[in-house]
C-alpha cells in the first residue's frame, strides 16, 4: 500500500443541509484498478470561494437550476467515480460537495469581482452522498481556466470518522496545468490522483463529456 504525506492545510468549516441521492454508471477507473495499493487523494487549498451562501438548489445537477429552463453555458460533464478508503473498500454515506467557476470563470461569490457578468442558469455549486458502493456523481460544465488558473474543480468530502478532505479535480491534457502552481506543487502520483480524462459521456448525454474521478481517504 502506497501512502503519501501530504502537508496539512488550513482546514475551514463547512455547512451542510439536505442531501440528494448518488449512484449510476461508471467508467473504468485506473485507480479502481489498482486496489491495494492506493494513493490517498491529495489535500489542496479551498480557494476563497467556496460559497458564502449556497444557490436556491444544490442538488448534483448544476447544470439546471430547480424550476428554471435555463441551461447553464458551457459543455455539459459528467463527473463520477466513488468514495474509497486506502485499502480500497467503498465508503458509503460520504458527502461530496464541488463548487467551480462558470464558464465566463466567474465563481458564485461576492468576492469574485470578475469583468464578465454571471452565468446565473449555472447552480456553481453542488453535492450528493456517496451510496453503498461508495459512488457519486455529478452533472457539471467542463472546467474553463479563469486568470492564474488551470481548469479544475473543487471538492470537498466528508465522512464519519475521517478527516475531511479538500481537494481539486484537474482535466487530463490541459495545457495550462504545467503552468499552475497548485497543480505543480503536487508529486507526479498525487497528480495522477487528481487528474482526470473527460471523454464523449456516450451512452449517457450526447454531446457531454464524462470522466471517472475516484476519491481516496486516507
Ligand atoms: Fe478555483
Amino acid at each position: 500500500m502506497i501512502l503519501l504525506a501530504t502537508p496539512a492545510m488550513g482546514r475551514r468549516r463547512f455547512l451542510f443541509g439536505g442531501l440528494a441521492a448518488a449512484g449510476g454508471l461508471l467508467l473504468p477507473s485506473p485507480l479502481a484498478l489498482a486496489q491495494g495499493a492506493l494513493v490517498a487523494t491529495p489535500r489542496q487549498t479551498p480557494g476563497p470561494f467556496y460559497p458564502v451562501q449556497f444557490p436556491p438548489d444544490v442538488d448534483h445537477d448544476l447544470v439546471v437550476l430547480r424550476g428554471s429552463a435555463a441551461r447553464a453555458e458551457g459543455t455539459v460533464t459528467h463527473v463520477m467515480g466513488r468514495v474509497l478508503g486506502l485499502d480500497g473498500r467503498p465508503i458509503a454515506g460520504a458527502t461530496v460537495e464541488i463548487w467551480q467557476c462558470d464558464a465566463r470563470g466567474r465563481y458564485l461569490h461576492p468576492g469574485d469581482a470578475g469583468p464578465r457578468p454571471r452565468d446565473t442558469a449555472f447552480q456553481g455549486y453542488g453535492r450528493t452522498t456517496s451510496g453503498p458502493d461508495g459512488a457519486y456523481r455529478f452533472r457539471t460544465i467542463r472546467p474553463v481556466p479563469y486568470p492564474g488558473r488551470t481548469p479544475h474543480i473543487h471538492f470537498v468530502v466528508t465522512a464519519p470518522g475521517r478527516r475531511e478532505l479538500v481537494t481539486q479535480m484537474y482535466v487530463a491534457g490541459e495545457p495550462r496545468n504545467e503552468g499552475d502552481g497548485l497543480y505543480r506543487s503536487l508529486r507526479p502520483a498525487e497528480r495522477q490522483a487528481v487528474t482526470v480524462r473527460l471523454e464523449p459521456a456516450n451512452g449517457i448525454e450526447g454531446g457531454a463529456l464524462a470522466g471517472t474521478f475516484d476519491i481516496v481517504l486516507a
